[in-house]
């Protein structure tokens, strides 16, 4: 029984996702977060990934068309969980989730999305609804 209803939740959340599918050309972080993230990369990622996401000696780029590609189509969750489940390599997960939201803005910002009048949330549900596109 109760496994019935966490599956019919789960057809309502892909259903509303799909209803309200959006793309991070449409301003889906603030400026603000961006700067946060920025700082927070400073401290905890450039070490390994380098000045300004362009990769370095232990990490690779953030920003590009490999990057692009590579993440072209999949969702803003998916970074989101790749990098707070797998980073800083040295120490996975010990930062906070608005850390880590504030870090994914900073990355989009990075590869010239645009900043809108919201933060970037850090519910995965919510950011299960934002495709990256490379293209508008
Ligand atoms: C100790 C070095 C190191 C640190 C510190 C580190 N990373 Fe990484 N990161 C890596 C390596 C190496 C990879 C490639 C892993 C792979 O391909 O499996 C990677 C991959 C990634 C990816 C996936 C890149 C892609 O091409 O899809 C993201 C996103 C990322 N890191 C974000 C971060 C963020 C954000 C931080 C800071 C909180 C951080 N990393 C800190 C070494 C590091």
């Amino acid at each position: 029984m109760h496994r019935a209803r966490v599956a019919f939740v789960f057809f309502l959340l892909a259903c509303s996702a799909v209803a309200m599918a959006r793309s991070v050309w449409e301003g889906v972080f603030t400026k603000e977060q961006a700067a946060r993230g920025l700082a927070t990369y400073g401290e905890e990622c450039q070490k390994c990934h380098g000045e300004n996401l362009g990769g370095g000696e232990s990490g690779p780029p953030m920003v590009g068309d490999e990057f692009l590609s590579k993440w072209n189509g999949k969702t803003v969750a998916d970074l989101f969980a790749v990098t707070r489940k797998t980073m800083p390599m040295d120490d996975p997960g010990s930062l906070g989730s608005r850390e880590y939201a504030d870090l994914v803005a900073y990355i989009l910002s990075g590869n010239g999305f645009p900043a809108g009048q919201k933060e970037l949330d850090r519910d995965a549900a919510a950011l299960a609804e934002i495709r990256i596109e490379r293209k508008p």
